[in-house]
């Protein structure tokens, strides 16, 4: 059988850098591209030697002869595609939202499409923005999208229609998954990025307020990379969707947790009243009926291992806290 060689595009970002680093502590073969040529945040949780043996390209995914040339240069068999602009960016420029989200996407399975079986199958991020702002609390299960309130939003659900048409068309493979609050090192940017900051902040003393409160599907970044990694590698035929789910709770949960490493940050830290206009609550038994049970870091371990990360770089003196300043 050919070696697997894994292509992650987006790979210089926050769920990118931390599905690259598990690959390669599989002993994966991994093909990175970005259109970033900064791999700062792979420096955050891996060695330079790590580092040194990923093949990094840099490409924007929008030039769909680069990213085909770079699939058949590799011997590409499997693809996670998470390159992808965020809400704000998309909301400020949504031509540029659709070039980036949509086409690039396009141009991802196009070259899966022209690898003439090879490619075996697609994952790539969706996003539970795909579900706008849904009345109460319940869970929302795969069938509930609709109503998006944003392009990124809206952008994310033509991809999972464009992904259903490519396998109806030309037999390509995908799985499309839908994060929702995600956390951990390296997640800097964005409204959703603030529980992740406020960790940081309680790390170097500083106080910070959570721009949204009510309860929301925390993930911790560790399962969400392996959750990419399984659904690229399961063989599953067919375009499927799938809700990821870590854990819901309340915002100020999150700062409990926070309290409970550094007790020194309590109080210095405040929760906004008004929650995101997103579901709280992701029912993801679709993913574990279709590939099994997915790996599950309480929320407790996930503040913890991300605070004792983020001591460990201040210790170091590589603690980046202009995120702080946003
Ligand atoms: N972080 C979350 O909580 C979350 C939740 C739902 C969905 N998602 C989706 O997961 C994916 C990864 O999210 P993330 O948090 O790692 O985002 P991120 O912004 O940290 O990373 C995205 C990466 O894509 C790269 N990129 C942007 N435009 C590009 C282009 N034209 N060509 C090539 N690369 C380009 C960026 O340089 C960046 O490194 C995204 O598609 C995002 O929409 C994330």
């Amino acid at each position: 059988m050919d070696q697997a060689v894994y292509l992650v595009t987006g790979a210089h970002g926050f769920i990118g850098s931390w599905i690259v680093k598990r690959l390669l502590d599989a002993g994966i073969k991994v093909v990175a591209i970005d259109k970033s040529a900064d791999p700062r945040r792979l420096r955050l949780i891996m060695n330079d030697d790590e580092i040194g043996r990923i093949f990094f390209r840099e490409c924007d995914i929008t030039d769909g002869e680069q990213v085909g040339r770079i699939l058949e240069d590799n011997g590409i068999t499997h693809i996670i595609h998470l390159a992808g602009l965020q809400v704000p960016t998309c909301r400020a420029n949504p031509r540029l939202g659709a070039m980036v989200n949509v086409i690039g996407t396009i141009n991802v399975f196009e070259a899966a499409r022209n690898s003439a079986g090879r490619v075996k199958r697609v994952a790539y991020a969706s996003s539970a923005a795909v579900f706008g702002a849904p009345e109460g609390d319940q869970a929302v299960t795969e069938g509930d999208a609709g109503g998006m309130n944003t392009h990124y939003g809206a952008f994310k659900q033509c991809n999972e229609n464009n992904a259903r048409v490519y396998f109806l068309d030309h037999g390509i493979s995908s799985a499309g998954l839908r994060p929702l609050t995600v956390y951990g090192v390296g997640r800097d940017t964005g409204m959703t990025s603030d529980p992740t900051k406020a960790m940081k902040a309680a790390v170097v003393g500083r106080p910070f307020h959570i721009r949204f409160g009510g309860s929301t599907d925390f993930l911790y970044v560790a399962d969400c990379a392996d959750a990419f990694i399984r659904a690229a590698a399961a063989d599953v035929s067919g375009a499927h969707v799938f809700n990821l789910h870590g854990e819901t709770v309340a915002v100020t949960e999150v700062v409990t947790e926070i309290e409970r490493s550094i007790p020194e940050a309590g109080n210095t830290i405040t929760v906004a009243e008004t929650g995101i206009a997103m579901p709280s609550e992701l029912d993801d038994a679709a993913i574990i009926a279709a590939i099994g049970e997915i790996p599950h870091t309480s929320l407790a371990q996930g503040v913890k291992e991300t605070i004792d990360r983020f001591r460990i770089l201040q210790a170091e003196g590589r603690l980046d806290t202009s995120d702080l300043d946003e």
